[in-house]
């Protein structure tokens, strides 16, 4: 292919990104140079995060430049190289932009991946990459499970929270799952284990309260939440002793305005903690949880779920499915 076709932030979306936020344009391939190498992408990862990247402000990482292609961890297949321990045919990861085709240096953040290591290569997005290692490091060492918590899981059916919820069982934890749905809920209690479900659709506030109180009547010890908002607030009006709230991400505020949090007392009530974490901290324990998440899904007690859409073009309306609700499983875009 002579060709590269890139999915390019043209704008800084306000609020719920549109189309005309992004374009999709093509260029020549690009040319290497000495230390580099080019990378046929294969794979995107549609992640929340992105949406974060595409505005303007001070973050864990800068704003993906106008005009460039829209960022994502890819994985793809080294096509030419000028640099050392990348030959070509070699299956790499990293952080690059949506495009057919992407340059990167040696000693950058690309790196070899072994593809014959894993079921499908996919799974370096889903089990093995950020999204398996938030779920691992997330719970276990923000949240400090014990055998016998309760645990909620706020955006429970998707990537990180489906993976939380089935670590939390593996814990021998009580899981309540919050996920939007009946579909998605019965999902929960039978494919990924959870005890109970809530669909939030349709609650108000004061309902999320009620139904979280009915399904952790004793409190919960541990909220995984990948949410925020109303969600948020209502799960803080029912913690227990001593709970541990380990803040993975805000969803629902990443489109519009913050609401809340407005129940941070109740931290005080029942000298509980809440902790942000970001998983790249991790990096240097990647190893350990692969092999872990790795053993417990060939032993059966893990599924992993991958939601993969075809397609360069349709990049805008498979991102998109992250904040209607509609990817089952991990958001992953075949360019
Ligand atoms: N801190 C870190 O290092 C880190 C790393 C990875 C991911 N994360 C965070 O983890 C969370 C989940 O990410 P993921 O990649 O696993 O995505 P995902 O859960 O597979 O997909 C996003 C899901 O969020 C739910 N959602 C969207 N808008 C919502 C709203 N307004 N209210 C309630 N739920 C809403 C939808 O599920 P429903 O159908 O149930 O609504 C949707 O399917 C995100 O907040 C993300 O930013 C954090």
């Amino acid at each position: 292919m002579s060709q590269n076709r890139q999915f390019i932030l043209k704008r800084r979306p306000d609020g719920e990104p549109v189309p005309e936020d992004f374009a999709l344009e093509t260029e020549t391939r690009p040319q290497i140079g000495d230390g580099q190498f080019l990378i046929r992408n294969h794979y995107a990862s549609l992640d929340p995060a992105i949406r974060g990247w595409m505005d303007d402000r001070e973050s864990y990482a800068p704003p993906i430049p106008l005009g460039e292609p829209v960022r994502a961890t890819t994985i793809g297949v080294v096509e030419e190289s000028r640099a050392k321990g990348f030959e070509e045919g070699m299956w790499v990861m990293g952080l690059n932009g949506i495009a057919d085709y992407s340059v990167a240096e040696a000693g950058g953040f690309t790196q070899p991946i072994d593809a014959d290591a894993v079921p499908s290569v996919t799974n370096y997005l889903s089990l093995f990459g950020a999204v398996g290692m938030t779920a691992y490091f997330g719970f276990l060492d923000v949240c400090e499970p014990k055998e016998g918590d309760t645990v909620l899981v706020t955006g429970a059916a998707g990537a990180v929270g489906s993976l939380v919820g089935q670590i939390a069982k593996i814990k021998g934890c009580t899981v309540i799952g919050i996920a939007g749905g009946p579909e998605k809920c019965a999902r929960l209690t039978e494919r990924y284990g959870y005890d109970s479900a809530i669909d939030y659709r349709g609650k108000d506030y004061e309902a999320l309260v009620a139904a979280i109180g009915e399904a952790a009547p004793d409190g919960l010890d541990i909220i995984f939440e990948n949410v925020g908002g109303d969600i948020l607030d209502a799960g803080l009006m029912n913690l227990r002793l001593g709970a541990r709230i380990g803040l993975c991400g805000l969803i629902s505020e990443y489109n519009s305005p913050p609401v809340g949090a407005r129940n941070l007392w109740q931290l005080i009530v029942h000298r509980a903690r809440i902790q942000g974490l970001l998983v790249p901290d991790y990096l240097p324990r990647f190893g350990e949880g692969a092999q872990a998440m790795g053993e417990w899904a060939a032993a059966g007690k893990l599924v992993v779920d991958e939601h993969i859409d075809e397609g360069i073009e349709n990049a805008f309306d498979a991102f998109m499915r992250l904040f209607e609700g509609s990817n089952q499983g991990k958001m992953i875009l075949k360019i």
